[in-house]
């Protein structure tokens, strides 16, 4: 039995030893934006999760752009010296490839780790002014973000290409650029969020323009081969409101600045709509868009069974699938898949003797040592 969704793929000049990624997740454990001793152990234990990419969680690009007071941050020597350390010993011990996302959470910035309730920080929890494309709040639990001026911009899109060379200098494999769930960049391409009257807003090519050439700098810094992909919401989930149309009409326009995969999500551009929890809610829209696009592309969102990270692949709906809670819930959800579609994942020499294709082999439960 061939699996598709164990067989290798290319991003650009990166090679996948499968389709299986790990999707970014904050961890809320970092030190004004440094990774802490919780980053190596968890990245760690993903290295050798069988997924052949691990994105590292939303990584701000500004200290204001961090979403919470955890939140990683990639703005100073401090956490490039951190992350440098984690990803070598990553590299070292797994045989994952290490990407990141480079963020900045807008307006939804200055919250609480979900723990602590997860919206904005009240006076007395160190609140900082959070900016955004326009003088709305994501929801009534958010203070009102200040309107970005072109100067802020400038800010904001030279921020992202110095992370770019903090992610290289490092020896992050890929860059991943947030433009989903609410945060700046999406907040930009969603009407819901952008009510600019300036050259930045209106049309979805106002709108999209900010977000473009924040792509185009980074672009312009990465060496020629270096994948560099987004993370997009295809839908705000609102009728008539950032739509499968556009969202094919974002990616072409990204994918002509030198784009070279997208992973779609969805939501998060207002607390007033939820995403539905469906299985593989987005599927049908990454379809659409791998269809309508032809660019690489990568689903997200309750993609929890074998099988059915299977068929999503070998049906050709997505080149790759991204999970994030299963991956939590099971570390070593990859070794299981293959066990069950009949693939091979890299496991460490420390942990052979559990392969499957030992069983049931002598050396397996009886040795001493
Ligand atoms: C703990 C946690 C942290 C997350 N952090 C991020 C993040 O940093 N960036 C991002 O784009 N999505 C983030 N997400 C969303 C996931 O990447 C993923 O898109 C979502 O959980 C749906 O996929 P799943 O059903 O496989 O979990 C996070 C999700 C969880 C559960």
């Amino acid at each position: 039995m061939t699996s598709a969704l164990f067989s290798p793929y290319k991003i650009n000049q990166l090679a996948l030893a499968n389709r299986i990624v790990v999707a970014p997740m904050c961890q809320y454990s970092a030190d004004d934006g440094v990774p802490s001793p919780w980053h190596m152990t968890h990245l760690g234990m993903l290295a050798n999760s069988g997924a052949s990419l691990v994105v590292v969680e939303a990584t701000g690009v500004e200290r204001r752009g961090r979403i919470t007071h955890g939140c990683t941050g990639i703005y100073s020597d401090s956490s490039e010296d951190e992350f440098a350390r984690v990803i070598a010993h990553c590299k070292r011990i797994g045989t994952a490839k290490f990407g990141i996302q480079l963020a900045h959470a807008g307006r939804k910035a200055s919250s609480a780790r979900p723990w602590e309730g997860g919206v904005g920080l009240k006076p007395g929890q160190d609140p900082w002014p959070t900016i955004g494309p326009s003088a709305i709040a994501p929801g009534a639990a958010w203070p009102e973000p200040r309107a970005m001026d072109e100067a802020d911009m400038v800010q904001v899109r030279d921020a992202f290409v110095d992370s770019a060379k903090r992610s290289l200098r490092i020896g992050f494999d890929m860059i991943e650029l947030h433009m989903a769930h609410g945060y700046l960049m999406h907040s930009f391409v969603s009407p819901i969020s952008n009510k600019r009257n300036d050259a930045y807003g209106g049309s979805l090519d106002g709108r999209m323009k900010f977000p473009l050439e924040v792509l185009r700098a980074v672009r312009a810094v990465l060496p020629q081969g270096y994948p560099l992909g987004a993370r997009i919401s295809a839908t705000d989930w609102m009728d008539g409101v950032l739509t499968g149309d556009d969202s094919v009409a974002w990616v072409n326009a990204m994918k002509a600045e030198g784009l070279d995969f997208v992973c779609v999500s969805s939501g998060g551009v207002t607390a007033e709509v939820r995403t539905p929890a469906t299985p593989g809610y987005n599927v049908p829209i990454a379809e659409q868009i791998k269809r309508e696009t032809g660019i690489a592309t990568r689903a997200v969102g309750l993609i929890a069974t074998a099988k059915q990270a299977e068929a999503i692949v070998a049906e050709g709906r997505a080149d790759m699938v991204a999970l994030g809670r299963a991956m939590l819930e099971d570390p070593h959800w990859a070794w299981m898949a293959a066990k069950e579609l009949g693939g091979e994942v890299a496991r460490p020499n420390q942990y052979l003797r559990a392969a499957p294709k030992m069983w049931p082999g002598a050396a397996y439960r009886g040795t001493a040592a």
